[in-house]
Order: C-alpha cells, then sequence, then structure tokens
C-alpha cells in the first residue's frame, strides 16, 4: 500500500503477545518484518489496522485465551467496520501451528495464520490479504532458514536488556510437551548471525543478553569455517563484545549441562550466577514416562557439579504435577528434591493432557482436585525458597543493572546478577547502567536497596503540600 508519494501509507499494528521469551522475541521480529509495509506498533488493540496475537499452546488454558481475545477482537473488528474502516486479523505462534485451517472455522474473523517457522512470509500474506485474500494458512515446515530472511533489527528503540534466539525447536519428545510439533526439529542460528545481531544491539545501548531456545544448551552452531560451537564457545565470543556486560541463557535442558558449560560459571564473569534447569518430577519412573530420559540422582549430580564453581548461584526451575499415574509417594519425591536443591526461582504447572502428544492418551489421568492440592502445597514450599534466597541477599552489595522506572516516582528497578528486581530511590539517568546497590529489605516480589558510596545522588526537594 503507497500513498501518492509512493511512501508507505501510515498503518497501525497491535501484536499480543502470550507465551514463553521466545514468542516475546518472535513478536519484534515480525513488527519489524512489517515496518517496510507502513505498520507502526500501538498498544490499542481496538484501533489497529491489524491484530496479531502470537499464541502459546503448552497448557490448555494458554490456548483456549486465544479464542476468548479473538472474540474481543471481532467486537473491535465490527465497531471500525461501522465507521469505514478495516482490520486484518491474523493468528501466530504455537497455536496457530498446532491448529492451523481449525482456528479459522472456529473464529472466522481471522484472516492469517502463520505458524513461528513462517514469519519470514508473514509480510507478503499481510499484503495479499489487504488485496483480499482469505483464509491465508502458511503453518509448513519450511526448507529455508526464517532468521536468514527477517530484517535486520532497525536503530531506536532503546532497551537495557534483550533477548536473542539462538536455538529453536526441540527433537526430545517429552511425553506431555507440545514444543516438537509446534516449534519443529532442534534448530541452531550460525554464531556468525548471532554475533552480528548482538553487536547491532550493543550499540543501540542494550547491556544484558539473555540467548534464547527451547534447548538452549543444546545449541550446536556451525562456525563460518565450518567448525562445530557449542553454547560454551558461543557464550565465550560474545563476552568478547565490550558494551555487552552480562549473559544469561535459557532454558537449559538437563542432559545437555555439559562440562564446559559448567565450567563457563566460574570462568566467564559476563555470564550471570543464574541457571533455570527444569527438573519437572521427583520420581525416576514419572520422569521415564515423561521420556526425560535422566533420574533424579544425575540431576541432582548436575546441580552439585554447578555449585561447586558457582557455590552462590541461583537455580531455578519448571516442575510438572499430577503427570499420568504419579501416586502421593511420587508427589513426596517432588516435594524432597525441591528441599534439597532450595531453588531461588521455580515454575510449576498442574500437568494439563495435550492434544496429540503421548501422556494425554494414557488411562490413569490424575484427577483435578488431586493436582490441584499438590500444586498448592509445592507453590507453598517454592515460595518459602524463594523468599529466604532473597532474604539471604539482604545486607549485601550487588551490582544492579537498572532497566527502567520503577512502582513509585523516584524509583528506578533493575536486575542483579540472580534474576531478583531491585527498586531503589534514584535518579532516572541511572537506567542502562550498572550500580553497587546496598540491599536493604526484600520484599514479597523484590528486593529494596541503596545506593551510598560515592555516589552523588540527594533526596529530591519535597513540595509542601
Ligand atoms: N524445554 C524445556 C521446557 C519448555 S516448556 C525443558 O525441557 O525443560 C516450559 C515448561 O512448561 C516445561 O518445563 C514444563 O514444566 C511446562 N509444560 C510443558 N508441557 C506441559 C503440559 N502439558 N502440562 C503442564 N506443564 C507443561
Ligand atoms: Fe518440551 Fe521436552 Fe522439548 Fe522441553 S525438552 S521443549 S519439555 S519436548
Ligand atoms: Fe508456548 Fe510455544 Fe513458547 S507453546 S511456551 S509459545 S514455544
Amino acid at each position: 500500500m503507497s500513498n501518492k508519494l509512493g511512501m508507505p501509507s501510515r498503518k497501525k499494528l497491535h501484536i499480543k503477545t502470550f507465551g514463553c521469551q521466545m514468542n516475546a522475541y518472535d513478536s519484534e521480529r515480525m513488527a519489524e518484518a512489517l515496518e517496510p509495509a507502513g505498520y507502526r506498533l500501538t498498544d490499542d488493540a481496538d484501533d489497529a489496522d491489524l491484530v496479531i496475537l502470537n499464541t502459546c499452546h503448552i497448557r490448555e488454558k494458554a490456548a483456549e485465551k486465544v479464542y476468548s481475545e479473538l472474540g474481543r477482537v471481532r467486537l473491535a473488528k465490527a465497531r471500525r467496520r461501522n465507521e469505514g474502516r478495516d482490520t486484518l486479523v491474523a493468528v501466530a505462534g504455537c497455536v496457530a501451528q498446532a491448529e492451523g485451517r481449525e482456528i479459522i472455522a472456529r473464529s472466522p474473523v481471522v484472516d492469517i495464520v502463520v505458524g513461528p517457522q513462517s514469519y519470514h512470509r508473514l509480510a507478503d500474506l499481510v499484503a495479499e490479504a489487504v488485496r483480499g485474500g482469505k483464509g491465508l494458512v502458511e503453518t509448513e515446515f519450511p526448507a529455508e532458514d526464517k532468521f536468514a530472511h527477517l530484517p535486520a533489527r532497525p536503530q531506536g528503540k532503546v532497551q537495557v536488556s534483550a533477548f536473542v534466539t539462538v536455538q529453536e525447536g526441540c527433537d526430545k519428545f517429552c511425553t506431555f510437551c507440545v514444543v516438537p510439533y509446534t516449534r519443529g526439529a532442534e534448530f541452531s542460528r550460525a554464531p556468525s548471525e548471532i554475533v552480528a545481531e548482538v553487536k547491532r544491539l550493543a550499540t543501540r545501548g542494550v547491556r544484558e543478553i539473555t540467548l534464547l531456545g527451547q534447548n538452549v544448551n543444546a545449541y550446536h552452531g556451525r562456525g563460518d569455517d565450518g567448525a562445530d560451537w557449542p553454547l560454551a564457545k558461543l557464550l565465550r565470543r560474545l563476552a568478547q563484545i565490550p558494551d555487552i556486560d552480562r549473559l544469561r541463557y535459557t532454558t537449559s535442558h538437563p542432559r545437555d549441562m555439559d562440562d564446559e558449560l559448567i565450567a563457563l560459571f566460574a570462568g566467564e564473569k559476563k555470564l550471570m550466577p543464574y541457571l533455570h534447569l527444569p527438573f519437572q518430577a521427583g520420581s525416576d519412573r514419572i520422569l521415564a514416562a515423561m521420556n526425560r530420559k535422566h533420574t533424579i540422582a544425575e540431576y541432582e549430580e548436575t546441580i552439585g557439579k554447578v555449585r561447586l564453581v558457582r557455590p552462590d548461584i541461583a537455580l531455578s526451575t519448571d516442575i510438572i504435577v499430577g503427570f499420568p499415574g504419579e501416586t502421593d509417594a511420587d508427589f513426596e519425591l517432588t516435594l524432597a528434591i525441591a528441599r534439597r536443591a532450595h531453588f531461588a526461582q521455580a515454575f510449576s504447572f498442574k500437568y494439563s493432557a495435550r492434544p496429540g502428544t503421548p501422556a494425554a492418551k494414557l488411562e490413569n489421568q490424575v484427577p483435578e482436585e488431586a493436582k490441584r492440592e499438590r500444586l498448592a502445597i509445592l507453590q507453598s514450599q517454592l515460595d518459602s525458597h524463594r523468599h529466604a534466597f532473597d532474604r539471604d541477599t539482604v545486607g549485601r552489595k550487588l551490582p544492579v543493572l537498572f532497566e527502567g522506572r520503577g512502582r513509585k516516582p523516584g524509583q528506578i528497578a533493575g536486575r542483579s546478577p540472580y534474576l531478583q528486581t531491585v527498586h531503589i530511590d534514584g535518579p532516572e539517568t541511572l537506567i542502562g547502567e550498572i550500580a553497587e546497590v546496598d540491599i536493604v529489605a526484600a520484599g514479597p516480589n523484590s528486593l529494596t536497596g541503596v545506593i551510598n558510596s560515592g555516589f552523588e545522588w540527594r533526596e529530591p526537594v519535597q513540595a509542601a503540600v
């Protein structure tokens, strides 16, 4: 679409993102891919010419959200049509990949369905829909690499911490999980492409990079010289980029946590002491039924090695309760390992039977009531460990990377090396900087700190009331 001057006409794009950090990264890439066609982001879903729902299929609740959201979009579209304006609706992400054309059958308001491996086709699909194309569905796993076809990141936006997808897809086929079906086979981006992207981000003021992958530590990129690059080698290379101060990666699989990667927690100062390492269940019998291909003893051996090289590491995990066949005794084993490991952070879920996965067909499904009870017990234990970890940092001086404004006026917020949110009273000029902060209190979800030594911040004069 062009105006008289041959420039793309201004259009409004609203993207609503569900699910994991990879979806957040993909949403940014989609926005960039649509910029040349004149689309600019808006927060107002009701006023957008194009609405994209970037969806998640991991649990039933997440997948169902899409349809309630589409109900809302349908009303906005009807209202805009009365005003003589059109609204295009696209469903992207993992529900798009899993359900494909069914989405349009169930919700005819949808014009485009585009799976995660086809985002480089998005601009063409939108152009086709603008021309009146209906029911456009792109959910093949194309042979070409979408990353090579997506545009470079534009300049301008200021962010302090950024995600970069380095690995996508999964070949592990845990019996509960949709990811191998929605994201396809494991794929690693070329190291040179990643280094170039991180350098671009650094020139835009980014100080911290989190490398993303469904199994990020299974990363094996091919260097320009044909050599194999495991994740440790990629991290070491990225650490050489001067303006990047902090590196993180997520999500790791216990089976791919090799010694070279573990050693990096001691050997690479820019790698933050935080590791997200899901164990899913505490019972070896359940782990086998999940097809995780490791035992709890092996998991504990791995975290033991990590703690040996980096005693202060903040460990994080994912846990599922109520996998088919899980007994009270199995669940007790989950509580026990969680207690022993003492996680700084944890994400726990009720098992959700997903269509097309082997576990969904098992007959010994656990009743909803038992799942709910187990989750409540587990979460209260995990919360107390998280608080204990947070309280342990009170009284310490930690380097905090400030990312933005805090909740209250005059406050700014940032992250500790352990990924804790830290609030201080301080000037916005510190945003984008790392400062030493004395941690003075631990609240339910964040820490409070103060900056003193050598820092010239003075209390603002209180206005008289
Ligand atoms: N690749 C990562 C996990 C990615 S999915 C790994 O293997 O550890 C993110 C988390 O969602 C999983 O760790 C798991 O805890 C949870 N999850 C995945 N499928 C689920 C399901 N069917 N029901 C409940 N939780 C699920
Ligand atoms: Fe899903 Fe298992 Fe792959 Fe993780 S490793 S994405 S849980 S199939
Ligand atoms: Fe959800 Fe797909 Fe991420 S299913 S968790 S959006 S990989």
